[in-house]
Parts: C-alpha cells; structure tokens; sequence
C-alpha cells in the first residue's frame, strides 16, 4: 500500500519529519506544510528552513505553495527546482476563512474561471511538475464534476483528493463514494486523502483495487506514528517508542534553538492528537497540558507514559 505522509501546519515540521522516519517510517514521502509566497514570491525564512534539501537529507520532501496567482508560484516554483525539487503541489484545500477570504486554498474554487485561468498560466510556465491537493467542493462535494472538468484540461503530475467540501472543514462526513466515482476518469495517479485514522481504512484501498495511486495519512499517522507501518504489515506502535520519539522531537527543538515554552508548545499540539493512545488518563492529561515549565513537562509526560494506560488498539476520532 502506497502512503504519503499529509502537509500539517505547526506539526509536520522539518524536525517532525526527519524523527518520523527514523523512528517509524512506513510511508514513500512527506508533503511539507504551505508556503505562502507574497505577491513578488518572497515568504517567510522559516518556511525556507522547513524545506532546504539539507534539513530534509532522509526523506522524499514536495513543497506546496498556497498561492492564487501564476507570478509568486513561478517564482518560488523556479527557486525550488534549484534546490533539486522535482514536484511541488499547489494548496486547493485549505478550508481557513481568512485563507478563504483571500480566495487562496479552498477559496480557490469560489471562481472557478479565475482558477481555470490561473491553472492555465501555472501550467504553461511552471519549471517544476504541478501536483495538487483538493476539496471537492466549498458548499458541496456535488461541485466535483465541474472542478474535476478544469483540472482535467491540465497535465497534473497527480491529483490529492481531501473528500469534503470546505464548508465540512476537518469535521463532516467523508464523501467515499464520491471520491470512488471520480476514479475512472482520471487521467492522473489519484490520492485519497481524509479521516484515514485506523488499520480499518486498508478497506478502502481493497474497494478502489489498483485505480488508486495510495493513502495520503494526517491526523491519523499524527495521533498514531506507528500507524503507516502498520498498514503495511508492520508491528502496532508500543510505548517504549513513543517515548523515544517524544523524547528525540523535544531534544530536537530546542537544539534548534526553540525555547523551553515554544518546544513544549509543539509537542503539546501532538498531544493533542496522540492522546487517544491513553484512554481514560484524565489525570495525567491535566497535568501535562497544563504544565508550563519544561520540567513539569517532562515529569508529566514521563507519568503518562508510565501510567499502564497505553493503548495500541485506540486510534484517533473526531
Ligand atoms: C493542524 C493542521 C494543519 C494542516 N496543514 C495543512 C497544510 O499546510 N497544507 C495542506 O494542504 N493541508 C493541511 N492540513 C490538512 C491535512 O493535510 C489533511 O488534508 C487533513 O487533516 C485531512 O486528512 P486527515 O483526516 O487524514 O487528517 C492541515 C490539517 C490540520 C489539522
């Protein structure tokens, strides 16, 4: 089975990724989380550090840009083939309402001839392969058809299909069947992506059968690191590695030059999808989300970890 590990803001870093694959592995790339270029294609220098070849050395890494305008995507599109990237995906999913607002992400498929005519110009000027990750629609997964037509005129290196409309944000039901109906017609390798949370979800890889290019995982790997291993027929994720994880990723943050507060505040972002391994752990949650020196921290964590309440078996729901 064909995983890629899913672009999540604030949790997928550069440092998240190199530590995953050390110590889970179990998926064939990494999708970095939005850079979102201004007008003249200038962005953020910590956007830059999170993709540099030299911070990414182990994995298979592609950019995305969040962007609605054919002159910044070029520009940084330029800037990355240089780096040696050979694929970057464009960000057609993001349901933020301020992103929104600027019809940027999802806000993309609020004028559908202005995304036709910036695809038009990505396309015919893009020195990278263009892949790109989608909703289905912004009201309604109903509005495929009509996006799928506009994507179809283009040579996608692959479509990522997130099976929501925008206006389901994390939460609605996914839409399988919709995302199953589009198979066929595709010209492009097809990915699923959306609420792939536990081993359950190979069933949809048996219905799709080889049609489906592969899984895109999110909060799920996010909740449970072990969980693309094994998919793929890997052991289930055990304590003692999580806590090696945890310890290597809090290590690692403040090595690059996090402080104590902004490494626990990464951390305690994962926790709040990891905290579904420890089921009935009421206590030793409080103390760790709480807790504000890093010793605290670490006491706490060590606690929960050593609490006998572990669950491989538990997965991530919403
Ligand atoms: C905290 C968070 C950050 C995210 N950041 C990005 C991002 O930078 N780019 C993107 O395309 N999607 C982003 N997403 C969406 C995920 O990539 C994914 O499509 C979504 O979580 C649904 O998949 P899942 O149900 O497997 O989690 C983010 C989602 C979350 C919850």
């Amino acid at each position: 089975m064909k995983l890629i590990f899913a672009p999540m803001e604030g949790i997928s870093t550069y440092i998240y990724r190199r530590l995953h694959a050390r110590f889970f592995g179990g998926v064939e790339e990494y999708f970095a989380p939005f850079i979102a270029p201004d007008g003249s294609g200038s962005f953020k220098s910590s956007a830059l550090r999170d993709i540099l070849p030299e911070n990414n050395r182990d994995i298979t890494l592609i950019p995305q840009l969040l962007v609605n305008r054919s002159e910044p995507f070029v520009h940084v599109a330029g800037e990355l083939a240089a780096m040696g990237y050979g694929e970057v995906n464009l960000n057609i999913g993001c349901p933020s309402s301020t992103v929104v607002a600027k019809h940027k992400g999802s806000g993309m498929l609020l004028d559908l001839e202005g995304l036709d005519r910036c695809l038009n110009e990505i396309f015919s000027r893009s020195p990278l392969a263009v892949s790109i990750k989608t909703r289905m629609g912004l009201e309604s997964t109903e509005e495929f058809p009509r996006i799928l037509e506009i994507y179809k005129k283009y040579p996608l290196k692959r479509l990522i299909i997130h099976a929501r409309a925008r206006s389901g944000m994390y939460r609605s039901p996914v839409d399988i069947q919709g995302f199953l109906s589009c198979l066929d017609s595709c010209p492009w390798p097809l990915w699923y992506n959306g609420d792939l949370f536990s081993p359950d979800c190979a069933t949809l890889w048996d219905m799709a059968g080889d049609r489906l290019a592969g899984l895109m995982l999110g909060r799920g790997a996010v909740a449970d690191p072990a969980l693309p291993r094994a998919l793929n027929g890997g052991p289930a994720l055990s304590v003692p590695e999580l806590e090696n994880f945890h310890g290597a990723l809090l290590s690692a943050y403040l090595e690059a030059g996090y402080d104590g507060r902004s490494a626990m505040a990464r951390l305690k972002e994962l926790w709040f999808y990891m905290l579904c391994k420890f089921p009935d752990s009421r206590r030793e949650t409080k103390a760790l989300l709480r807790s504000q020196t890093l010793q605290d921290y670490s006491f706490a964590a060590s606690a929960l970890f050593h609490s006998g309440k572990f669950s491989p078996t538990c997965y991530f729901s919403q």
